[in-house]
């Protein structure tokens, strides 16, 4: 699926590859036209049948909030938000900041979005009222905070109370959220302020895909919170608790809704990759034995060899390390993995195509992504560059354009 700019006329806009242009299942939304053939393919229709998927996993009964935070981990918040809500099968969606809330509003977005972060400061607070945002309070300050942000509503911003907010308590994760039993001052302190209401509390699970007896501990520490609010009478209409390793591998953590981010990526076993991240060949040449490539000399040439180069470089998030010393990662060009040679720079690196067939100028390179049999994972990239794939895809650059295939 090679962007149309990059197959004929690079010089033109892409009328075909236009949002506005029905029909043709494939475009991008950030930039008009797109010469620098380096890009990122994020697939939507992998995108719903991954929500699908996951909706049969985790039963029925709990709601799905979709966690786009970090623009959709890379792969564009608007995008994939409004493709999981189309699908009828997510109700919220989870962002870390306000501002990421107001990008979704400002995108015609509507429907119940939580702030998963701590709001600090007092204007924040004020903008996530008016952007209807469903803030996080995490401390009796941050409690404060939205009584204050409450009162110094305009007659209009009144109208839209009462605001919606959650409850974190700090079960295990030790990020934000305060520990039981003090969440029970803030519980009450937000009970008694009018035009609040505290439609959630939950909780968050860092270790359910290595851990299961930590994960099953704070669980049942989550569970007891739960009981004892519920016994106190008052009414809380959702709690939560479950990312997407817990809610798949632990039943009892759903309770009423739960918060997927990797899985509905196709991140995480059994689901199907969203994004690719693709280059194209732009320079070819042969080099002699001894050749040093990039800056430092870091490789040197064994035998003569075939280097290809790729537009695309550290600038558009692919990481430096993984180029240097032991780590060293491949790239599939015509089904072949080709190891990336010498240090990546800013922006382009280098690649040894030795003996791989059918390789030219305009050559497609897949960075992330299948080419023929082969495949490489956001993981593998991570492992290379010792990391996560959650640190790859939402650290490419804003730079790298973002063509969405279109659900059928
Ligand atoms: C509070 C919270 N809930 C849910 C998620 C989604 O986690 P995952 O992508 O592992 O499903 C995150 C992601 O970091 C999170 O911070």
């Amino acid at each position: 699926m090679k962007p149309a700019a990059f197959q004929r006329r690079p010089e033109t806009a892409l009328p075909r590859d236009n949002p506005r242009s029905a029909g043709s299942g494939v475009y991008s939304v950030r930039f008009p036209r797109i010469y620098r053939p380096s890009w990122a393919e994020v697939d939507l229709s992998a995108l719903r049948s991954n929500i699908i998927r996951f909706r049969r996993k985790v039963g029925r009964r709990a709601e799905i909030l979709f966690v786009v935070k970090a623009d959709g981990y890379g792969h564009g918040a608007v995008e994939v938000a409004k493709a999981a809500l189309a699908t009828g099968l997510v109700s919220r969606l989870g962002v870390s900041s306000v501002e990421e809330g107001a990008v979704l509003r400002e995108a015609g977005v509507r429907g119940p979005i939580l702030i998963l972060g701590s709001l600090y400061p007092f204007a924040s607070t004020l903008a996530a009222i008016r952007y209807r945002l469903t803030p996080t309070v995490a401390s009796l300050e941050g409690a404060k905070l939205i009584r204050e942000a409450e009162r110094r509503l305009n007659p209009r911003e009144r109208r839209r109370l009462p605001l919606a907010c959650h409850l974190k308590i700090d079960t295990g994760m030790g990020r934000i959220g305060v520990r039981w039993p003090s969440g029970r001052a803030i519980l009450e302190a937000l009970d008694r302020v009018e035009g609040v209401s505290l439609s959630g509390v939950y909780t968050h699970c860092p270790r359910a895909e290595d851990d299961a007896a930590y994960t099953r501990a704070q669980l049942k520490r989550f569970s007891r919170i739960v009981d004892s609010i519920r016994a106190t009478g008052t009414k809380i209409p959702c709690f939560h608790a479950a990312n997407s390793a817990a809610a798949l591998r632990f039943p009892e953590s759903r309770f009423d809704l739960v918060r997927p981010g990797l899985a509905v990526y196709g991140l995480v076993d059994g689901f199907q990759p969203v994004l690719s991240l693709k280059s194209t060949i732009v320079f070819l040449k042969r080099v002699p034995k001894g050749t040093p490539i990039s800056y430092g000399g870091l490789w040197r040439a064994k035998r003569p060899t075939r280097v290809a180069t790729l537009p695309i470089g550290y600038g558009d998030g692919v990481p430096r390390v993984v180029s240097v010393g032991e780590r060293r990662a491949s790239v599939l060009i015509q089904g072949r993995r080709c190891p990336i040679i010498g240090a990546v720079t800013m922006d382009m690196l280098m690649v040894d195509v030795t003996g791989v067939r059918g390789v030219g100028i305009g050559t497609e390179a897949v960075l992330i992504g299948r080419s023929g049999k082969a495949e490489i994972g956001a993981e593998e990239l991570a492992a290379a560059a010792g990391t996560i794939s959650y640190e790859i895809v939402t650290g490419l650059g804003a730079r790298v354009p973002r063509i969405y295939r279109k659900i059928h």
